[in-house]
């Protein structure tokens, strides 16, 4: 017999109805109110039932047909979504994260000194990788037999001729283009990578990169050289910085001189970076060789000037302590992805 306590058992199993497959929402749509399924049948008894229990049955009938009726639309139209597109989305994952690349670490040590130098008034200047023996060496005062121009160092391009072509061992051959082709005063910086035919080990490589200084004026001198050295190091490297500076010998400049910075780590306590010294040597400098300006065609009874040069993966190492020289060529994404959160610069 038709009564409240089956209606309402079964509507409680109908909202809780799962289905797998369109077929199996087929079978309970059939189950439940096809021509001979336990709604349909319901609703035929229901017509001979007496009037009080059809006042007291109709409404809770009526809302278990809904109720079944609605069901089935609603696990019909979650299985259509499935097949057709496959398992639903999952709007709670969290989105794809969008992978920032790292500037390397030569660049960003190579943009912060360009920018240092510029706001000193200097100009950037590039050269050709591939130069000649005249602006690498020759115009730069080396004696025709420098050991520096021996194979050893240099990767000659064609030999046998009087002016051979090389790849440049230094970017002090940009000076010697600033020098030919630029307007006096000279201010001028030239970053660029240079080639040496050296055994790569953790402290050598054949590629590296320089950047070259060059100030040509009237009344320039020592003292002016050392100032700018002094600035530079201090915006470089923080502004107890101190420098210091020691005799040295290069071809193209006289006097010359290397500089090393106060080791910002130990603060001249000494440490394993310094050696023990409390001092990290930096760059190379000195006074224009009056032949060179010469070479160019400038009056060195009238101009002189100052140049200095760098080696950019060593103030990289120093900055931030690389062990392996190694490290900058091999694009090892574990060693790239440390300098991803470096400063824009
Ligand atoms: N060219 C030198 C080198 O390759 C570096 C250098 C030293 C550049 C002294 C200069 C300088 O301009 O004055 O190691």
């Amino acid at each position: 017999m038709i009564n409240k306590e089956d209606i309402a058992r079964m509507l409680g199993e109908i909202r809780e109805l799962q289905c797998k497959s369109a077929k199996e929402v087929e079978e309970a749509r059939v189950r439940l109110l096809g021509r001979k399924g336990v709604i349909t049948a319901l609703f035929e008894e229901f017509r001979s039932v007496a009037p009080e229990v059809k006042r007291e049955l109709g409404r809770p009938l009526n809302e278990l047909k809904q109720a079944a009726q609605a069901r089935i639309e609603e696990l019909k139209a979650g299985l259509g979504e499935e097949s057709a597109a496959g398992p639903r989305e999952d709007l709670t994952m969290p989105g794809d994260n969008f992978e920032l690349g790292s500037r390397h670490p030569v660049s960003i040590v190579r943009q912060e000194i360009v920018d240092i130098f510029r706001k000193f008034g200097y100009d950037v200047a590039e050269g050709p990788e591939v130069e000649d023996d005249y602006h690498v060496f020759e115009a730069l005062n080396f004696p025709p037999n420098h050991p520096a121009r021996d194979m050893q160092d240099t990767f000659f391009v064609s030999t046998g001729h009087p002016n051979p072509l090389l790849l440049r061992t230094h970017t002090s051959s940009v000076q010697v283009r600033a020098m030919e082709s630029m307007k006096l005063p000279i201010r001028v910086i030239c970053p660029g990578r240079v080639f040496r035919n050296e055994a790569i080990s953790a402290r050598a490589h054949c590629i590296f990169h320089q950047v070259e200084g060059l100030y040509v004026d009237e009344n320039v001198t020592f003292a002016d050289l050392k100032q700018a050295i002094l600035l530079f190091a201090r915006e470089m490297f923080g502004p107890e910085t101190q420098i210091r500076m020691r005799p040295s010998y290069f071809p193209f400049t006289e006097p010359s001189a290397e500089v090393d910075v106060s080791c910002n780590i130990c603060h001249g306590k000494g440490c394993n970076i310094c050696k023990g010294t409390g001092w990290l040597e930096i760059l190379g400098c000195g006074m224009v060789d009056p032949n060179v300006l010469e070479a160019s065609g400038i009056d060195s009874r009238k101009y002189s000037g100052f140049a200095f040069g760098m080696g950019l993966e060593r103030i990289a190492m120093l900055k931030w302590r690389v062990n392996d020289l190694r490290h900058y060529f091999e694009n090892d994404m574990r060693f790239l992805q440390e300098f991803a959160a470096a400063p824009e610069v």
